[in-house]
């Protein structure tokens, strides 16, 4: 109830003139058939979470999410959308790639202050997700999109490089619809779905945020899975307690996408503010550990299997099908998130068309908090591991 409260005060701070006309543009909310038991389970597990936090845990929503998910979109004023179109203008005549122009806070005021509000009442003291709905002047225009989101990613922190060549805009999209992530293709590359993780996997500093754009849904499925990493440790807590504990031991993970080395670090830990954080990516954590030579323990691919069974589970899941131009922000250690495998109305390659735009396509960006009072949340004392040799 508390956080049905702290959202619609949240949303009062959105445009509701403006839904007719987003509505228009087409979000599905796909709502997966829960049962009154199941209901009931899932309001009874984020009380157990909150149990050892002492309060109300807003982080460890149940089904009135999953149920219905509404109270999560966000939906910017006519103000910030006339500034970061402005700025999306003038950023395009220097370059098509947003990582090419640099991005002055001091030149998007209303955006940056849009930004605090979803930072602190959705992403921190809230469900730890928001999702901002289409601009119509922006969605229109897939590159104007690419700087809009970087440009709120500047808003809240620094955005992060996320592969070897330094790019901090990541585009994701099939490249070889034959090659699988066992084959070693990174999540972002692959139109693979059912693999529910973290994006904090790859490098061994935790950082908070992660902003995934939609800038072209798939032909056909690519539907968003997320799940409550609050709920997720409460479902674990009730019926695998032993699972949860291997699950705070340190397990080898790789550097995919920058080196090929390996670090250290735990599945589960909680963060500065108490709450849980999840590293997960299990692919790339069984991968690491076949090419480390350290075989994974019966114990440890049990706990492995407790918490792929957790994620899978569907009464904790929330799906949304993102529309054209929709934005998620995301607490990435306060969710677990996926998707379902996708198909393309044309061949994958390597290089994205974007004459045709006719395959899916998202841009994801991670940010580390800097400045604000929740810099740092998400490091633990495991994150800083050296690397393996
Ligand atoms: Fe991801």
């Amino acid at each position: 109830m508390a956080l049905i409260k702290a959202l619609t005060a949240a949303m009062r701070q959105g445009r509701a003139s403006s839904r007719a006309t987003v509505a228009r543009v087409g979000s599905l909310v796909r709502l997966r058939g829960l049962s009154s038991g199941v209901a009931t389970m899932s309001g009874r597990l984020a009380t157990d979470s909150t149990e050892t936090l002492g309060a109300s845990n807003p982080r460890a929503w149940g089904s009135e999410l999953t149920q219905d998910p509404s109270s999560l979109q966000y939906y910017a004023s006519d103000k910030v959308e006339a500034e970061l179109y402005a700025w999306c203008e003038k950023a395009l005549e220097q370059s098509t790639n947003p990582d090419h122009v640099a991005c002055d806070r001091a030149d998007l005021p209303f955006t940056c202050e849009m930004v605090e509000h979803l930072e602190q009442a959705y992403l921190m003291d809230g469900p730890g997700l928001a999702l901002l709905q289409p601009m119509p002047s922006l969605a229109k225009n897939i590159h104007a999109m690419r700087f809009a989101a970087l440009a709120m990613s500047s808003c809240l922190g620094t955005p992060l490089v996320q592969n070897a060549a330094g790019d901090k805009s990541i585009l994701v999209f099939d490249r070889d619809a034959g090659r699988k992530m066992v084959d070693g293709q990174r999540y972002h590359q692959s139109h693979e779905g059912g693999s529910m993780h973290t994006d904090n996997v790859n490098v061994p500093e935790t950082w908070e945020y992660m902003l995934l754009t939609c800038l072209q849904p798939a032909a056909e499925g690519g539907e968003s899975i997320l799940l409550s990493s609050s709920t997720v440790e409460a479902y674990l807590a009730k019926h695998d307690p032993e699972a949860l504990e291997t699950l705070k031991e340190d397990f080898l993970w790789e550097l995919r996408g920058f080196s090929e080395r390996f670090y250290r670090a735990p599945i589960l830990f909680h963060g500065t503010d108490g709450y849980p954080c999840f590293r997960w990516l299990r692919e790339y954590l069984e991968s690491a550990h076949a090419r480390a030579g350290e075989p994974l323990t019966d114990r440890q691919i049990s706990a492995l299997n407790a918490l792929t069974n957790a994620t899978l589970e569907e009464s904790l899941q929330l799906r949304y099908n993102m529309a054209k131009g929709e934005i998620l922000f995301a607490n990435d250690m306060s969710l677990l998130h996926g998707r379902t495998t996708f198909y393309d109305r044309q061949q994958a390659s390597t290089e994205y068309d974007f004459g045709t735009q006719a395959n899916r396509l998202l841009q994801r960006n991670w940010v580390k908090t800097k400045t604000s009072q929740y810099a740092n949340v998400n490091v633990s004392r495991y994150a800083y591991y050296d690397l393996a040799e």
